[in-house]
């Protein structure tokens, strides 16, 4: 797939823009602060929704306005068009129906309800100074990892995310409203309601987010072995609810399923039969810990504390690595997102580089590049001679076209 034209409205500090973009190598060079990554930020969040930087929407319109709007016209492989926009209001807009924030997708000129039908549509994957965030910061970056990549592959999975948010916000808020004599309010059978219902969808979430893991650190372990010359060997481990993860491991293993769960997926007589294990072991874990949530009024245990955890040579990344090694290992778990979407998703997906190229050493930036041949790709960068060698790589500089941004405006250059 590739992108033919770009089109911004009151996105960060573009007011407006309309651009023409090749369809192999694009390179927006340009001072610092001048809107580089926010163009490619506003290509991200047409085709995912998110942005890359920012969970906060309202940061994306620009200062002083109440709506964005960010549009892409796309070709896919087989030739056929598509176009995609997202926007974005305040309740001050004129869109807020209701008086409240919301959003609007659209595909071809009519609006899709369901987030699910749209993030699957362009896949994108984007390189960032960011991706650090990954490997040294919060669990919450690693979930945003394995959830966005899972639900760029899996729609289904992303409604299984919504559904689960959904029950546990109102499971908080009954956690939140108990009083001190909560066992005179009969909140007992209520609880167990979300209890349920939470380990009922936590059981398929975890099924996903193992298998995803299971491949994220094959694949990421490769890479990183590459880069680093077969000197480090990198691997990452799910980390769930206590006990599940060794549950299904016990039931892959004693069933001689494993291959068969990572490719071709269980029968549905097995997949019940896990579903059921791994949600009473869920569903008794909440139980284990509900007097402790009502007395702190949170939900303390559950999928939603998920986490993947990176290991070097067994150590812990996030305690012991260095920032070569954590760049490293950034670099080889993104790579292992471009890979697994290219093996279960047909259309090529497009490549952002936002800033990368100056943080990376020769090595990794050709172990970067040799990974995207054949794709459209848009590089930033503050020197444009920075880039010679990798050009070729990916596919020869007579097809790369440069474009000048210069305080939220795009002048193509020859
Ligand atoms: N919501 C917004 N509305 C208007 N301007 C914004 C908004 N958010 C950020 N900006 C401005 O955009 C500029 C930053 O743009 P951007 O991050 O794209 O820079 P850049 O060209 O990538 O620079 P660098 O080379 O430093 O990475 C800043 O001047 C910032 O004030
Ligand atoms: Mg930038």
């Amino acid at each position: 797939m590739f992108i033919r034209s770009i089109h911004l409205q009151n996105f960060r500090n573009y007011g407006r823009l309309d651009l023409d973009v090749g369809p192999s190598v694009n390179i927006f060079y340009g001072d610092n602060a001048q809107g580089k990554t926010n163009l490619v930020e506003g290509i991200y969040v047409a085709s995912s929704i998110t942005s890359h930087r920012t969970s906060k929407d309202a940061d994306l319109i620009k200062f002083g306005e109440n709506e964005y709007k960010a549009s892409l016209d796309l070709t896919d492989d087989d030739g056929s068009n598509v176009q995609l926009s997202s926007c974005y209001y305040l309740e001050k807009s004129s869109l807020s129906k209701y008086g409240k924030p919301g959003r609007i997708l659209i595909r071809d000129n009519a609006p899709v309800d369901k987030v699910s039908e749209y993030i699957g549509v362009c896949n994108i994957v984007i390189f960032a100074p960011e991706d650090l965030n990954i490997v040294k910061n919060a669990p919450a970056f690693r979930r945003k990892f394995l959830n966005t990549l899972i639900s760029k592959i899996s729609p289904s999975y992303f409604n299984l995310l919504s559904n689960y948010s959904r029950l546990l916000a109102q499971k908080n808020a009954l956690l939140k409203s108990i009083k001190s004599n909560y066992k005179s309010e009969n909140i007992d059978p209520q609880l167990d309601f979300w209890d349920f219902s939470l380990a009922e969808l936590s059981a398929e979430i975890i099924l996903k987010r193992y298998k995803f893991a299971k491949l994220i650190s094959d694949i990421a372990s490769k890479h990183h072995g590459s880069i680093s010359g077969g000197k480090e060997n990198l691997q990452i481990e799910y980390s769930t609810v206590f006990g599940v993860v060794g549950a299904l491991e016990t039931f892959l293993d004693k069933n001689s399923k494993y291959d068969e769960f990572m490719h071709k997926g269980l029968s549905e007589g097995d997949y019940g039969r896990i579903k059921g294990i791994l949600s009473d072991l869920v569903l008794a874990k909440l139980k284990s810990v509900r007097n402790y949530d009502i007395d702190k009024h949170i939900s303390s245990t559950g999928i939603h504390r998920d986490d993947l955890i990176m290991k070097l040579d067994g150590l812990v990344m996030k305690n012991y690595s260095s920032q070569g090694q954590q760049r490293t290992a950034a670099l080889a778990l993104k790579l292992s997102e471009l890979e697994i979407i290219k093996m279960f998703v047909s259309s090529t997906p497009i490549l952002i580089l936002d800033d990368v190229f100056s943080e990376l050493d020769k090595t990794r930036r050709m172990s970067l590049v040799s990974a995207m041949k054949d794709a459209q790709i848009f590089i930033t960068c503050t020197d444009k001679n920075m880039i010679g060698d990798e050009i070729d790589v990916m596919g020869g500089s007579e097809k790369a076209e440069f474009y000048l941004v210069n305080s939220g405006n795009i002048e193509k250059k020859a």
